[in-house]
């Protein structure tokens, strides 16, 4: 084991305080939030310097801690993303406005006309959105796989998507929501691999891991050249906030942060603070969560009224979900459904007699939040694609938070009386 006090740290550390040295404000033991639009010089030509570390990455203010304007980057925002980077093993990081900013952000940048994306299906019905509406707008395309355990299912997709020009980006989200279906990442940097040999030019490789976080699922270290995080969910971990990253190479990093100061979808002064204090406690919370989510599945599972519990722990023992989710995952998570006896009239009876556990569609925060998925997140999918996903009327959400389990369980049992 290393020694706690020489690094390289472990990620729990890091999460506590890298990138904050106290000689940089007062010796205060914490960040100041720096609420400002714009930052002064003390002379024209110190401006200059700046603008071109800025701009051009050299000359004698580069790797210096002055800024510009707050669209182009803030103090709050260097170190909120030198702490992602290391938490991820990231070479470097940049911090959105929200998880679909993130997201937008890649496929703008990594995605031109005639070029495609194949990617996982189900993916957050945002991304599926951006991969198959919007960015067909700017010529590009979306083509889908089913089975992200399966490289048949997964190659044939490829060979589609090539048929129609050439793939730039591959994408997944693993562990999926609210299926709970997993994406074997050595896989898919084994797909890369093949695109590369089959059209010359190796695709960029992108893993949404808003679902398992961090400490849980480790995408870098498979290979992977991206990882976009909804912070919004377990890292800002309260419910209170909307906030994205992307994590990865720093040579494709460094285009997106110049395009962020065009979209000026950057992460504000506050907010970058306030996900910086809950970074420091992403890891106690998400296990604490993950041990209720259990103990609230299992109780699920053996309750007359409920029909199955889709719950990554329950993954089939033999099948290649299961070898993927030991291989890769380091907890089940705690955002799982369950599919009830019954259709809406049965699951809206049961929600609306919740005294503690909130309706609202987020996830990955301090309380237990509860939705019915096909009249809420999949509203705008067709019940035949939401079949297809596993969702019935009768499937309801469950994101498990930090109250006590047992009365979590006290209030899904006196709900599950009236239904
Ligand atoms: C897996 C996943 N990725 C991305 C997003 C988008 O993040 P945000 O809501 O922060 O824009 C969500 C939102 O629900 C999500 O569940």
């Amino acid at each position: 084991m290393a020694d706690p006090k020489t690094p390289p740290f472990r990620p729990e550390t890091l999460a506590i305080s890298h990138g904050w040295d106290p000689e940089d404000a007062l010796r205060s033991a914490k960040p100041p939030i720096f609420m400002t639009a714009t930052f002064t010089y003390p002379s024209a030509q110190t401006a200059k310097d700046v603008h071109r570390a800025y701009f051009d990455g050299d000359g004698p203010e580069a790797g210096g801690a002055l800024h510009i304007y707050s669209r182009l980057g803030h103090p709050g925002l260097d170190i909120l993303e030198a702490r992602l980077a290391a938490i991820d093993g990231a070479e470097a990081a940049l911090a959105y406005c929200s998880g679909m900013a993130a997201h937008t952000a890649v496929a703008l940048a990594y995605l031109k006309p005639g070029e495609g994306v194949v990617h996982g299906r189900p993916f957050y019905s945002g991304v599926d959105g951006l991969f198959n509406e919007i960015m067909p707008q700017f010529g590009a395309h979306g083509t889908a796989w089913t089975d992200g355990c399966d490289e048949a299912n997964m190659w044939a997709a490829c060979e589609a998507a090539m048929a129609k020009g050439p793939v730039a980006l591959l994408a997944a989200e693993s562990p999926g929501n609210p299926t709970a279906a997993l994406v074997d990442l050595d896989l898919l940097v084994k797909i890369a691999g093949r695109i590369e040999a089959a059209q010359g030019r190796r695709p960029i490789v992108m893993v949404d891991n808003t679902l398992l976080g961090p400490f849980h699922q480790r995408p870098i270290e498979h290979g992977v050249d991206l990882v976009v995080t909804s912070l919004t969910k377990y890292c800002a971990g309260h419910s209170d906030l909307l906030a994205g990253a992307i994590s990865g190479r720093k040579d494709l990093i460094a285009p997106l942060k110049l395009q962020r100061l065009t979209w000026g979808n950057h992460l504000d002064p506050y907010n970058a603070w306030l996900v910086l204090r809950s970074l420091e406690t992403v890891h106690i919370r998400t296990e604490r969560a993950m041990e209720n989510a259990l103990a609230v599945a299992e109780w699920l599972r053996a309750h007359p009224k409920v029909a199955g519990v889709t719950y990554l722990g329950f993954t089939p023992e033999g099948t290649a979900a299961r070898a993927v989710f030991e291989r890769q995952c380091r907890g089940a998570g705690s955002t799982f459904s369950f599919h009830l006896h019954g259709g809406e009239a049965e699951a809206f009876r049961m929600l609306d007699q919740l005294r503690l556990l909130k309706m609202a569609v987020n996830l990955g925060g301090s309380n237990t939040l509860i939705c019915h998925s096909a009249s809420t997140t999949h509203y705008a999918v067709s019940s035949e694609n939401r079949l297809a996903s596993g969702i019935t009327d009768g499937t309801i959400r469950l994101s498990v938070g930090l109250e006590h389990v047992d009365d979590i369980i006290a209030d899904l049992a006196q709900a599950f009386e009236v239904v």
